[in-house]
Protein backbone atom coordinates (compact mmCIF):
# COMPACT_ATOMS: atom_id res chain seq x y z
CA UNK A 1 0.00 0.00 0.00
CA UNK A 2 1.10 3.57 -0.83
CA UNK A 3 1.23 6.00 1.70
CA UNK A 4 -0.05 9.69 0.28
CA UNK A 5 2.29 12.45 1.04
CA UNK A 6 0.59 15.25 3.35
CA UNK A 7 -0.77 17.58 1.38
CA UNK A 8 0.34 21.41 2.80
CA UNK A 9 -3.68 22.20 3.64
CA UNK A 10 -3.65 19.32 5.98
CA UNK A 11 -0.50 20.63 7.66
CA UNK A 12 -2.44 23.73 7.51
CA UNK A 13 -4.86 22.61 9.53
CA UNK A 14 -2.98 20.81 11.91
CA UNK A 15 -1.45 24.27 12.71
CA UNK A 16 -4.86 25.58 12.91
CA UNK A 17 -5.66 23.18 15.39
CA UNK A 18 -2.43 23.71 17.39
CA UNK A 19 -2.77 27.34 17.78
CA UNK A 20 -6.78 26.80 18.92
CA UNK A 21 -5.19 24.54 21.54
CA UNK A 22 -2.97 26.73 22.94
CA UNK A 23 -3.79 30.17 22.51
CA UNK A 24 -6.86 30.67 25.25
CA UNK A 25 -3.91 29.28 27.72
CA UNK A 26 -1.12 31.64 27.18
CA UNK A 27 -2.97 34.16 29.47
CA UNK A 28 -3.49 32.73 33.02
CA UNK A 29 -4.35 35.96 34.60
CA UNK A 30 -6.75 36.32 31.42
CA UNK A 31 -7.86 32.56 32.30
CA UNK A 32 -8.68 33.16 35.89
CA UNK A 33 -11.09 36.29 36.06
CA UNK A 34 -12.77 34.98 33.01
CA UNK A 35 -13.06 31.60 34.90
CA UNK A 36 -13.31 33.01 38.76
CA UNK A 37 -17.30 32.46 39.02
CA UNK A 38 -17.02 28.92 37.63
CA UNK A 39 -16.97 27.30 41.28
CA UNK A 40 -19.83 23.96 40.46
CA UNK A 41 -17.52 21.64 38.79
CA UNK A 42 -14.87 22.83 41.20
CA UNK A 43 -17.26 21.73 44.44
CA UNK A 44 -17.80 18.79 42.48
CA UNK A 45 -14.20 17.41 41.30
CA UNK A 46 -13.15 17.89 45.11
CA UNK A 47 -16.07 15.75 46.61
CA UNK A 48 -14.83 13.26 44.11
CA UNK A 49 -11.22 13.55 44.81
CA UNK A 50 -11.89 13.39 48.56
CA UNK A 51 -14.22 10.22 47.96
CA UNK A 52 -11.79 8.19 45.84
CA UNK A 53 -9.79 7.78 49.28
CA UNK A 54 -6.21 8.38 47.00
CA UNK A 55 -4.45 10.68 44.72
CA UNK A 56 -5.77 12.01 41.97
CA UNK A 57 -4.33 11.87 38.58
CA UNK A 58 -5.38 15.77 36.80
CA UNK A 59 -4.99 16.18 32.68
CA UNK A 60 -5.11 20.05 31.56
CA UNK A 61 -4.33 20.89 35.11
CA UNK A 62 -4.00 24.23 33.68
CA UNK A 63 -3.17 27.10 36.65
CA UNK A 64 -4.83 24.68 39.18
CA UNK A 65 -8.35 26.05 39.27
CA UNK A 66 -9.57 22.59 40.42
CA UNK A 67 -5.87 21.08 41.83
CA UNK A 68 -5.14 23.56 44.71
CA UNK A 69 -9.05 23.51 46.14
CA UNK A 70 -8.28 19.49 45.64
CA UNK A 71 -5.10 19.62 47.31
CA UNK A 72 -6.45 22.15 49.93
CA UNK A 73 -8.84 19.24 51.28
CA UNK A 74 -5.69 17.12 51.78
CA UNK A 75 -5.59 15.26 48.55
CA UNK A 76 -2.48 14.16 46.52
CA UNK A 77 -2.98 15.59 42.52
CA UNK A 78 -0.43 14.90 39.84
CA UNK A 79 -1.19 17.56 37.43
CA UNK A 80 -0.08 17.31 33.15
CA UNK A 81 -0.52 20.17 31.01
CA UNK A 82 1.14 20.98 28.07
CA UNK A 83 1.11 24.58 28.36
CA UNK A 84 4.13 26.31 30.26
CA UNK A 85 2.47 29.56 30.61
CA UNK A 86 -0.64 27.85 32.57
CA UNK A 87 2.08 25.85 34.82
CA UNK A 88 4.48 28.63 35.90
CA UNK A 89 0.95 30.33 37.05
CA UNK A 90 0.23 27.27 38.86
CA UNK A 91 4.04 27.10 40.58
CA UNK A 92 3.68 30.98 41.06
CA UNK A 93 0.02 30.38 42.96
CA UNK A 94 1.48 27.08 44.90
CA UNK A 95 3.82 29.34 46.31
CA UNK A 96 1.84 30.92 48.30
CA UNK A 97 0.00 28.05 49.75
CA UNK A 98 1.24 26.44 53.56
CA UNK A 99 4.03 23.73 52.67
CA UNK A 100 1.49 20.89 53.31
CA UNK A 101 -0.44 21.58 50.04
CA UNK A 102 2.67 22.71 48.17
CA UNK A 103 4.06 18.89 49.19
CA UNK A 104 0.47 17.66 47.80
CA UNK A 105 0.98 18.60 43.71
CA UNK A 106 3.42 16.97 41.76
CA UNK A 107 3.10 18.98 38.00
CA UNK A 108 4.37 17.21 34.73
CA UNK A 109 4.60 19.23 31.56
CA UNK A 110 3.78 16.99 28.57
CA UNK A 111 0.73 16.21 25.95
CA UNK A 112 -1.69 14.82 27.44
CA UNK A 113 -1.61 11.77 25.06
CA UNK A 114 1.19 11.11 25.83
CA UNK A 115 2.67 11.69 29.31
CA UNK A 116 3.38 8.34 31.48
CA UNK A 117 3.22 8.80 35.35
CA UNK A 118 4.41 5.23 36.05
CA UNK A 119 1.75 5.21 38.87
CA UNK A 120 -2.02 4.15 38.94
CA UNK A 121 -5.01 6.61 40.63
CA UNK A 122 -8.23 5.63 42.38
CA UNK A 123 -9.28 8.96 40.31
CA UNK A 124 -8.19 10.14 36.88
CA UNK A 125 -10.08 13.86 36.18
CA UNK A 126 -9.72 15.42 32.85
CA UNK A 127 -11.97 18.94 34.02
CA UNK A 128 -13.67 21.71 32.22
CA UNK A 129 -13.51 21.07 28.28
CA UNK A 130 -9.53 20.01 28.10
CA UNK A 131 -10.92 16.53 26.57
CA UNK A 132 -12.55 19.48 23.51
CA UNK A 133 -8.86 19.31 22.45
CA UNK A 134 -8.60 15.81 21.38
CA UNK A 135 -9.40 16.64 17.58
CA UNK A 136 -9.02 13.44 16.06
CA UNK A 137 -10.16 9.67 16.53
CA UNK A 138 -6.37 9.39 17.00
CA UNK A 139 -5.95 12.21 20.08
CA UNK A 140 -9.11 10.27 21.55
CA UNK A 141 -7.40 6.73 21.17
CA UNK A 142 -4.20 7.96 22.49
CA UNK A 143 -5.42 10.06 25.26
CA UNK A 144 -8.13 7.03 26.38
CA UNK A 145 -5.26 4.74 26.04
CA UNK A 146 -3.46 6.50 28.81
CA UNK A 147 -6.28 7.22 30.92
CA UNK A 148 -6.73 3.59 31.40
CA UNK A 149 -2.76 2.70 31.55
CA UNK A 150 -2.94 4.83 35.03
CA UNK A 151 -5.99 4.03 36.45
CA UNK A 152 -5.92 1.99 39.52
CA UNK A 153 -8.17 -1.32 39.68
CA UNK A 154 -12.18 -0.22 39.94
CA UNK A 155 -10.40 3.52 39.82
CA UNK A 156 -12.78 5.87 38.16
CA UNK A 157 -12.06 8.31 35.12
CA UNK A 158 -14.24 11.28 35.57
CA UNK A 159 -14.59 14.16 33.29
CA UNK A 160 -16.83 17.18 31.69
CA UNK A 161 -17.02 18.67 28.32
CA UNK A 162 -19.64 21.31 27.05
CA UNK A 163 -22.85 19.63 25.09
CA UNK A 164 -22.89 21.16 21.60
CA UNK A 165 -24.73 24.01 21.32
CA UNK A 166 -26.60 23.79 17.83
CA UNK A 167 -26.92 27.46 17.77
CA UNK A 168 -23.27 28.25 17.72
CA UNK A 169 -22.63 25.89 15.27
CA UNK A 170 -24.80 27.62 12.97
CA UNK A 171 -24.22 30.68 13.76
CA UNK A 172 -22.48 32.60 10.25
CA UNK A 173 -18.76 32.99 10.42
CA UNK A 174 -19.23 36.16 8.72
CA UNK A 175 -21.28 37.43 11.67
CA UNK A 176 -19.82 39.14 15.10
CA UNK A 177 -21.45 38.57 18.38
CA UNK A 178 -21.39 41.31 20.94
CA UNK A 179 -21.01 40.81 24.44
CA UNK A 180 -20.68 43.31 27.29
CA UNK A 181 -17.71 45.41 27.83
CA UNK A 182 -15.45 44.31 30.70
CA UNK A 183 -11.94 44.62 32.10
CA UNK A 184 -8.85 42.70 30.46
CA UNK A 185 -6.26 42.20 33.34
CA UNK A 186 -3.82 44.75 31.77
CA UNK A 187 -5.19 46.02 28.97
CA UNK A 188 -8.05 48.09 31.29
CA UNK A 189 -11.89 48.24 29.54
CA UNK A 190 -12.06 46.23 25.98
CA UNK A 191 -14.72 45.99 23.76
CA UNK A 192 -15.69 42.07 23.13
CA UNK A 193 -16.86 40.34 19.99
CA UNK A 194 -16.82 36.60 19.35
CA UNK A 195 -17.23 34.75 15.44
CA UNK A 196 -18.37 31.25 14.98
CA UNK A 197 -16.76 28.97 12.54
CA UNK A 198 -18.12 25.36 12.69
CA UNK A 199 -16.10 22.78 10.15
CA UNK A 200 -18.94 20.59 10.04
CA UNK A 201 -16.49 17.84 8.51
CA UNK A 202 -14.06 17.46 11.46
CA UNK A 203 -16.66 18.82 14.34
CA UNK A 204 -14.21 21.49 15.22
CA UNK A 205 -16.02 24.47 16.51
CA UNK A 206 -13.53 27.62 15.89
CA UNK A 207 -13.59 30.65 18.07
CA UNK A 208 -11.86 33.76 17.66
CA UNK A 209 -12.13 36.01 20.57
CA UNK A 210 -11.79 39.49 19.73
CA UNK A 211 -10.89 41.58 22.09
CA UNK A 212 -10.57 46.24 21.78
CA UNK A 213 -9.02 48.34 24.51
CA UNK A 214 -11.12 51.05 24.66
CA UNK A 215 -8.65 53.54 25.73
CA UNK A 216 -5.69 51.98 22.78
CA UNK A 217 -7.85 50.85 20.30
CA UNK A 218 -4.58 50.08 18.48
CA UNK A 219 -4.01 47.35 20.72
CA UNK A 220 -6.61 45.00 19.30
CA UNK A 221 -6.36 41.29 19.66
CA UNK A 222 -7.94 37.93 18.35
CA UNK A 223 -7.25 34.59 20.41
CA UNK A 224 -8.47 31.47 18.85
CA UNK A 225 -9.97 28.46 20.21
CA UNK A 226 -10.84 25.41 18.43
CA UNK A 227 -12.81 22.70 20.47
CA UNK A 228 -13.92 19.46 18.95
CA UNK A 229 -17.74 19.14 19.53
CA UNK A 230 -18.79 15.52 21.16
CA UNK A 231 -22.46 14.37 20.77
CA UNK A 232 -23.88 12.49 23.64
CA UNK A 233 -23.88 8.89 22.21
CA UNK A 234 -20.56 9.00 20.30
CA UNK A 235 -18.81 10.07 23.03
CA UNK A 236 -20.11 7.15 25.29
CA UNK A 237 -18.82 4.85 22.01
CA UNK A 238 -15.73 6.56 21.46
CA UNK A 239 -15.16 5.72 25.76
CA UNK A 240 -17.09 2.04 25.11
CA UNK A 241 -14.59 1.12 21.98
CA UNK A 242 -11.33 2.46 23.85
CA UNK A 243 -12.16 0.69 27.07
CA UNK A 244 -14.75 2.15 29.61
CA UNK A 245 -17.77 2.27 30.74
CA UNK A 246 -20.27 4.57 31.63
CA UNK A 247 -21.26 4.30 35.20
CA UNK A 248 -22.93 7.54 35.11
CA UNK A 249 -23.73 10.57 33.20
CA UNK A 250 -25.16 13.86 34.57
CA UNK A 251 -26.26 17.00 32.89
CA UNK A 252 -24.65 19.55 35.88
CA UNK A 253 -22.59 19.32 38.46
CA UNK A 254 -25.26 18.26 40.88
CA UNK A 255 -25.88 14.98 39.83
CA UNK A 256 -29.16 16.03 37.47
CA UNK A 257 -29.54 13.76 34.44
CA UNK A 258 -27.97 14.54 30.71
CA UNK A 259 -30.77 16.04 29.17
CA UNK A 260 -31.81 18.03 25.67
CA UNK A 261 -30.99 21.24 27.22
CA UNK A 262 -27.94 20.57 29.65
CA UNK A 263 -25.64 22.48 29.05
CA UNK A 264 -22.35 20.48 30.13
CA UNK A 265 -21.87 16.81 30.08
CA UNK A 266 -20.40 15.05 32.72
CA UNK A 267 -19.25 11.61 32.57
CA UNK A 268 -18.35 8.71 35.38
CA UNK A 269 -16.42 5.81 34.13
CA UNK A 270 -14.45 2.93 34.99
CA UNK A 271 -12.05 0.57 33.11
CA UNK A 272 -14.27 -2.07 30.79
CA UNK A 273 -13.69 -5.62 32.03
CA UNK A 274 -12.43 -7.83 29.45
CA UNK A 275 -11.43 -5.10 27.13
CA UNK A 276 -7.75 -6.50 26.02
C1 LIG B 1 -9.97 24.72 29.90
S1 LIG B 1 -8.37 24.40 30.55
C2 LIG B 1 -8.75 23.50 32.03
C3 LIG B 1 -7.73 23.80 33.13
C4 LIG B 1 -8.15 23.32 34.51
N1 LIG B 1 -8.35 21.87 34.54
C5 LIG B 1 -9.44 24.02 34.91
O1 LIG B 1 -10.46 23.34 35.07
O2 LIG B 1 -9.41 25.26 35.02
C6 LIG B 1 -7.73 23.14 29.49
C7 LIG B 1 -6.27 22.82 29.79
O3 LIG B 1 -5.90 21.69 29.01
C8 LIG B 1 -4.59 21.90 28.54
N2 LIG B 1 -4.39 21.05 27.35
C9 LIG B 1 -5.05 21.10 26.16
N3 LIG B 1 -4.59 20.14 25.34
C10 LIG B 1 -3.64 19.45 26.02
C11 LIG B 1 -2.81 18.34 25.71
N4 LIG B 1 -2.86 17.73 24.53
N5 LIG B 1 -1.93 17.91 26.65
C12 LIG B 1 -1.84 18.52 27.85
N6 LIG B 1 -2.60 19.59 28.21
C13 LIG B 1 -3.50 20.04 27.30
C14 LIG B 1 -4.51 23.39 28.26
O4 LIG B 1 -3.16 23.85 28.23
C15 LIG B 1 -5.32 23.94 29.42
O5 LIG B 1 -4.48 24.27 30.53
Amino acid sequence: MTTRSRRPADARADRELEVGARAHYEDPDFYTATYRKRIDDVQFYVAEAIASGGAVLEYGVGNGRVALPVARHGVEVVGVDHSRAMLADLKRRLGEEPPEVRRRVRLREGDMRAVRVRRRFPLVICPFNAALHLYTRGDVERFLARVRAHLAPRGRFVFDVSMPMMKDLARSPERAYRAPRFVYPGEGVVRYEEYFDYDRTRQVLFVSMRFEPVARPERRFTLPLAHRQFFPAEMEALLHYNGLEVERAHGDFQGGPLEDDSDVMVFVTRARRGFA
